[in-house]
Formats: structure tokens, sequence, C-alpha cells
């Protein structure tokens, strides 16, 4: 059976091989120590003298980054049993590395971001994406836990969800076509069939703002619930969130302290989650120096300063419509949609968006009107309101803003393995 360093404490005593890299390595002549990784966690080899002149000889000639197959018994630190090291009894180098490019030295983010490909093997790199894998998993769990299921939607679509302005178009044989913005559409459409879905894939807006929190591709759920409004959507909302805290704080806790997160604001996460109005966050907003006016959309550092003062995730409902997508559901007035942005704490801001749709065939085409979405191309849609219409709401994450904000992230670029920004599509 292979060995796995994270699988270290049932193997004291024994002779295991572990293939892997070395990250780094002191000592000189008579010991060496070398640090190695395997992708499971991280480990000391200590080679002496005694293992023998060749295998002194190719510690001496690893680099850093260099790959291999190390041979030896595990072993219990003399100081810490928690901490394991593997005495070394031979080597065998699959391939002596390069000068390494990423030092121990500060890099700036260009740079680091230049060598995304080597970057991602850092101990911090590797901490994020296991949070973030750990909060897809939390999502699947509770919604599989809680009657939905998983529909996938299409990236390749002939209309805009979220509006025109950040479509990225291609050339689809002769017709244009547009990468997806999100796949709520369709899924409106499949929980008409299932009650309730969900999906999850990468959406695609051509960004053109420079912003800690925007990425140009990046990974989205929808979910979308039949007989639901508001008020049901927002509560599922807040239960999905508890349950990703919880799992992260469950299982990923080595990781968040690798990252030096702060446990305690997200401890302190419980629930209710707060709710406000648009006009009264506007309200609050104004009285805290912000500039904003009364019709219009919360703004990035609006969101940031509002989110400060508060402990708990806030709920920011009934948006005016004009600043809103078409397919929202509105209240009395006809100028407020039934809609909630869910704003996270420490400065974050918006990480969900969602909605109660309109259901009414009528109502729907004058939203359409007024927003210039065009019908064509969408009849599709609007059959949906003609065959057994019913009340219905969803919501939508980001998830490298969730990943950004459960690991203290000051940009989303780091959240994703390879990200997309205005003025990078490389690595
Ligand atoms: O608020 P948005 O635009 O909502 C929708 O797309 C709805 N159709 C979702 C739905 O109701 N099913 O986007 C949803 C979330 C935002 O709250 C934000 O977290 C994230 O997607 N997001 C971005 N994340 C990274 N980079 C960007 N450029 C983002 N734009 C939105
Ligand atoms: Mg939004």
């Amino acid at each position: 059976m292979s060995f796995s360093i994270s699988q270290a404490k049932a193997q004291v005593g024994q002779s295991v091989i572990i293939q892997g890299w070395m990250y780094n390595k002191r000592g000189s002549g008579k010991i060496y120590f070398l640090q190695l990784r395997d992708g499971s966690g991280t480990m000391q080899g200590v080679v002496e003298t005694s293992a023998g002149e060749e295998v002194m000889k190719k510690a001496e000639e690893l680099t850093i980054e260099s790959s291999v197959r190390v041979t030896g018994v595990i072993t219990q630190h003399p100081k810490n049993p928690e901490v394991f090291e593997i005495q070394v009894k031979n080597i065998e180098i699959v391939q002596i590395a390069e000068e390494y490019p990423i030092g121990k030295k500060e890099h700036g983010p260009d740079f680091l971001l230049d060598n995304r490909h080597l970057w991602l093997r850092s101990e911090k790199q590797l901490a994020i994406q296991r949070v973030r894998d750990e909060i897809i998993r939390a999502t699947f769990e509770y919604f599989h836990e809680n009657g939905f299921i998983k529909i996938d939607t299409p990236i390749l679509s002939n209309n805009a969800c979220e509006g025109s302005t950040e479509l990225f178009s291609i050339d689809y044989f002769g017709e244009p076509a547009y990468l997806s913005q999100s796949g709520q559409l369709y899924l409106e459409a499949a929980v008409m069939s299932c009650g309730r879905g969900f999906d999850f894939g990468p959406v695609f807006r051509s960004e053109k703002s420079k912003t800690r929190r925007h990425l140009t591709e990046f990974w989205m759920m929808d979910a979308e619930v039949a007989y639901c409004d508001l008020e049901g959507i927002l509560q599922i909302e807040e239960a999905l969130i508890l349950h990703i805290l919880k799992r992260v704080l469950e299982n990923k806790v080595k990781e968040l302290t690798t990252l030096e997160r702060d446990l305690e604001p997200l401890k302190k996460i419980q629930g209710p989650f707060i709710r406000k109005t648009h006009a009264e966050a506007v309200a609050e907003l104004r009285e805290m120096g912000s500039d904003i006016q009364e019709d219009h959309d919360l703004g990035g550092d609006d969101e940031t300063i509002l989110t400060k003062k508060y402990d708990q995730p806030i709920f920011v409902t009934h948006y005016p419509s004009k600043v809103k997508a078409f397919y929202m559901k509105r209240d009395e007035s006809g100028q407020r949609c039934l809609c909630a942005d869910l704003l996270a704490p420490e400065g974050y801001g918006e990480i969900i968006g969602g909605s109660q749709r309109e259901e009414d065939l009528v109502l729907l085409k004058q939203w359409m009107a007024e927003h210039h979405v065009p019908e064509k191309g969408l009849e599709w849609y609007l059959d949906l309101r003609r065959y057994g219409s019913v009340p219905h709401a969803g919501f939508g994450y980001g998830l490298e803003r969730i990943v950004g904000w459960v690991c203290g992230l000051q940009h989303v670029r780091e959240t994703i393995p390879f990200p997309r920004l205005m003025n990078r599509l490389e690595p």
C-alpha cells in the first residue's frame, strides 16, 4: 500500500516510501534535514552518515522542489509526540529541479500570479484549496440532505441572465452566443420538474473593473425552489451558510491556522442574520458618511463599511428594481424587488444574490421591456409562466467570495487555482 504523510501516526516504526518533493533542506556534511511534502502533508526526513555515502551524496545534491522517493522508518519526534519524522535509508532522485523561482523573500502579487503554476505548491495556497474543497463538499451535502438535486445548466447560451454589459460573446457557427453569467434561468425551468435544484459551475463576466472582489471567470452555485417566496429562500441561504461554516470549523481548522485566520469572527456567526431593507441600509450608510443615492446600488465601499459594523452577515432586501435584474418579482410599490443580497462580515461584502422570481407572464414581459431584455431567445423562459407557473425563488453564491471571506484573504485571486482577470489569461 502506498504511504501518505498524513497517515504517519499509524505507521510509526514501519519502513515506508514517501513519494514527493523536497521543499527545503538544512544541514551539511554529517547530517541533512530534508523538508518533504507529498500533497497530503509535510514531514522532516533525517539523513545521517549511517545511511551510507551514496545516500548522503544524494541528499547533498537535492535542490528545492526536486522530486524524490525517500525510503525510511517513521519515528515520533523526541520532544513532540504529534510530530513524525522519517529516518532516511534510501533516496531515489526522480528529478533534480532547476533553481526554483519562488524563494523565501517577499514577492509581489504580479510575480506570484505569473508563477501561479508553481505558487500553488506553497503551504498557504494548498490550505486555501483545501478550504475551497470543503466549502464545495458542504454545499453539495447541504443540498442533498435537503431534497435538492444537482442540475447541470449550460455554459453556452443565446441569452443574458444578468444584463448585457458584462457578456463574453463568441462566434457559434456564424451566430452570436454568450458564455453563461449564471445558470439561473435554466434552473427555473428545471425546478418546474424537480421542485428543488441547484447547479454548480464556472460562469463568466467581462468585468472591466479591477477590484479585489471580481474575476472574469468564477464558480457559481445557483439554487432554485418552486413554491417558495423571498422569506423562504432567505431561510435556505442562512442555513446553507451556517452549514458551510460548521463544516469548515469542524474539518479545516489546521488550514485556517496555516492561513493565520482569526477563527473568532467565524465562530460568532450563529444566526439569525441581520436584515435591512435597501432604504434602511442607504440611510445608515449616509449617516456613516457615504454619498450613496437613494435609488442606487450599494457600491463595494458601502458594503465594506456596513459589514465592518456588525458581526453577523447582513441581508439587504428590497433594492430598487432599476438596479436589479429583469426576472425579479416586485413588491406592492412596483419600484422595488423582492430580493436580497447577503453581505459577509469583516468588510467582505456581497457573497450571495437572490430573489423571488416574477411568475406572472404579463408582468414579466413588462419588466423585460423596462430592462430592454429582448423576448427573442427567451420564449422558452416565458413558457414557464404559461404552463403551470408557480411562485418561486432562488439565489446564487460566488464561491471565490465565500472562500476569500472564510480564509480571510485580501483578494479573490488567491481563492481559485488559475485566476482569470481583465489582464490575465496565463498561466
Ligand atoms: O448577484 P449575481 O449577479 O446573481 C446572479 O447571477 C443570479 N442569477 C443568481 C441567482 O439568483 N441564481 O451573482 C451571484 C454571486 C454574487 O453575489 C457574488 O458572490 C458572485 O456571484 N459574483 C462574483 N464573484 C467573483 N467575480 C465576479 N465578477 C462576480 N460577480 C458576481
Ligand atoms: Mg449581485
